[in-house]
């Protein structure tokens, strides 16, 4: 059998055996009672990293960003997002089937766009039009090839959407990604949204888990929306624990990760029929177009032991994590030139 790298998403870690050691150590209660110690001790921690009153542990990272987006609209209300949002993509459609919403799609290269783009969706205060209640910035943005917001767009597009009285939600599922990347740290992210999201799965190699945090009254709010949504849980601890782990031993080591995906755009940048800019990889997700069919190149790779997606029909896609390393690494960047050269 060969042994599989696998690249096809950072969300496919393994928790390691230390992780595991935290895991079942931890204290644990009743979190839907409210008296879970891991839990409250991850809200706590969580609420100081990303500078804000309060937090709430729920198991997924679209659960996060649903549970926000129910504390926060009202049905008839309208979310303005970028069409390549995981909210808007890969959420079932959920901010219409759970929240009622509509939604206002803007473009702009590398899931990113200006404060003229916000400007131009906001509905006009009239009973005919939906109300623009709700701004959503994914950072890092996965379609846009895990691409890093500039504090100063931040900045500006959020100025701009509580100009209108919108309030502002922060898809931070690589947030962690974002602030080894560019050294911004996460309270100064945080600082220009109301509600922030973030992953423990990804990344930080949990095996579950995401955290919400904001002011003390929204995470009530957010609360109740978890509970609506079946998400809360008893002895959740045992998960919290993994994430507390987690932001002690696998923060810092995630600029290897952007390291080994800077090595694997730049081994990809040379071979023929492949297209890649090596510079446009900031952190650990790698986009590439192939002249092929991406599905048929993507089983190729994979029957040399190389996992990957095809995410489009010319277009694959590579996440590097901890559950690939240096030497990993070296297989990789010798394999494909070999391998893509001869599809
Ligand atoms: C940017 C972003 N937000 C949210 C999510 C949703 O996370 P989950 O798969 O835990 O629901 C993902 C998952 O890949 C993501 O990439």
């Amino acid at each position: 059998m060969i042994c599989m790298i696998d690249l096809r998403s950072d969300t496919v870690t393994q928790p390691t055996e230390a992780m595991k050691a935290a895991m079942v150590a931890a204290p644990l209660g009743d979190d839907v009672l409210g008296d879970d110690p891991t839990i409250l001790l991850l809200q706590q921690r969580c609420a100081e990293l990303f500078g804000k009153d309060a937090a709430c542990f729920v198991p997924s990272g679209s659960m996060a960003n649903q549970s926000a987006i129910r504390a926060q609209t009202s049905p008839g209300d309208e979310i303005i997002c970028h069409r390549d949002s995981h909210v808007y993509c890969y959420e079932a459609g959920a901010w219409a089937a759970l929240s009622g919403c509509s939604i206002a799609l803007l473009d702009g290269p590398r899931g990113q766009f200006e404060p003229e783009d916000v400007a131009a969706a906001i509905q006009a205060d009239d009973h005919h039009f939906a109300t623009s209640r709700l701004l959503v910035v994914e950072n890092t943005q996965n379609r846009g090839g895990g691409a890093v917001w500039p504090l100063r767009r931040i900045e500006a597009v959020t100025a701009e959407a509580r100009k209108h009285g919108l309030r502002c939600h922060l898809d931070g599922a690589r947030i962690w990604n974002a602030s080894a990347a560019s050294g911004v740290s996460l309270a100064e992210y945080a600082r220009h949204f109301d509600t922030v999201s973030a992953c423990f799965s990804k990344g930080l190699g949990c095996p579950v888990g995401s955290i919400i945090c904001s002011d003390a009254d929204t995470i009530h709010r957010v609360h109740r929306a978890r509970k609506m949504l079946g998400g809360a849980m008893r002895q959740s601890g045992i998960l919290a624990a993994a994430a507390l782990y987690a932001l002690d031993h696998h923060r810092d080591r995630l600029v290897d990760d952007h390291a080994h995906a800077r090595r694997i755009a730049e081994s990809l940048a040379g071979i023929d029929g492949v297209s890649i800019d090596p510079d446009a990889v900031e952190t650990n997700i790698i986009y590439f177009d192939v002249q092929a069919d991406a599905a048929t190149v993507v089983e190729l790779v994979e029957s040399h032991g190389i996992r990957m997606l095809d995410s489009g029909p010319h277009t694959i896609r590579a996440v590097t994590s901890l559950a690939v390393d240096d030497s990993d690494m070296d297989v990789v960047c010798e394999s494909l030139p070999k391998v893509l050269a001869c599809r």
